[in-house]
């Protein structure tokens, strides 16, 4: 208790003193803001298979799969689509940081656009977003209005050239990610302070992408639960990010 205490301390100083900050985010910074993440307690994949008839839960993002039956990731994406979500306290602390600091680099992984809508304006969202849509089979670009159209009421678009379904922009397993990703990841910054939060560091490159980070400079892993790189970091706090966000405007900064 009293070494979590100190260690949430040194944490609060870290981001203060810190002028240069590389952020990666994941589900969990959402989960405030009414979004499932998938590996968490009660997560998508938890009830995924059963909820959408899949043969196993990651299924859902998996393209050989998706090109087969696109239903069960429409019926998941149409429920994303119909709910106005706010950014939780974690994406405003970083969004209010901004002016406050030199630079916040925000690498996400996640597609809801959360970052952006709170304020941050450096933000590489690395598995992609929904602000865009193509063919999955033959890449034809499908326009945006009425991909939202469709698949805001489940209904799968389809490919307007070759007749296969069409996906939103983001990245599925299997896929690249954008290469504004791998030149981060192949020329990464000189930053004071790196933070992976509220991710359960599983999914690759991302997650090696934070364990080299996390060696370079100072480093803080904010999560409810541990992580396999947990090593590489030198602060681990299992905490929520809305209590740690409370934390550090304690300190002086307004959120
Ligand atoms: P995960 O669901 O794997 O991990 C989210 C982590 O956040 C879990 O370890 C939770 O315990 C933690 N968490 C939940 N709520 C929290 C809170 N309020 N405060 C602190 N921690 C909290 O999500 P990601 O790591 O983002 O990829 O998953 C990575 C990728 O796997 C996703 O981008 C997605 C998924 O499959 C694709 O779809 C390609």
């Amino acid at each position: 208790m009293k070494e979590n205490h100190f260690q949430l301390n040194r944490a609060l100083k870290w981001v203060k003193e810190a002028q240069t900050l590389l952020i990666l985010t994941g589900a969990g910074i959402s989960t405030d803001s009414g979004i499932p993440d998938f590996r968490g307690p009660h997560g998508l994949y938890e009830n995924s298979a059963q909820k959408f008839g899949l043969p196993y839960p990651e299924a859902i993002f998996e393209l050989p799969y998706f090109k087969k039956n696109p239903n069960p990731f429409y019926h998941f994406a149409s429920e994303l689509m119909r709910n106005e979500y706010n950014p939780s306290l974690f994406h405003q602390l970083l969004a209010e940081l901004q002016p406050q600091k030199q630079r916040i680099l925000i690498v996400t992984q996640n597609i809801d656009g959360l970052h952006q809508k709170a304020g941050s304006n450096e933000v590489i969202p690395c598995h992609g977003d929904m602000t865009s849509a193509s063919c999955s089979s033959c890449s034809t670009p499908y326009p945006i209005e009425a991909f939202n159209r469709l698949a805001s009421k489940a209904e799968v678009p389809l490919c307007e050239t070759c007749g296969a379904p069409v996906k939103p922009d983001v990245v599925f397993f299997g896929e690249n990610l954008p290469e504004s990703f791998y030149e981060l990841y192949l020329n990464p910054p000189e930053v004071d302070l790196f933070i992976a939060a509220g991710t359960s560091l599983t999914v690759h490159p991302a997650a090696g992408f934070a364990a080299g980070m996390a060696e370079k400079c100072q480093s803080i892993r904010l999560n409810l639960q541990s992580t396999p790189y947990d090593s590489c970091f030198d602060i681990c706090l299992n905490m929520q990010v809305e209590e740690f966000s409370k934390q550090v405007s304690r300190t002086g900064v307004k959120v």
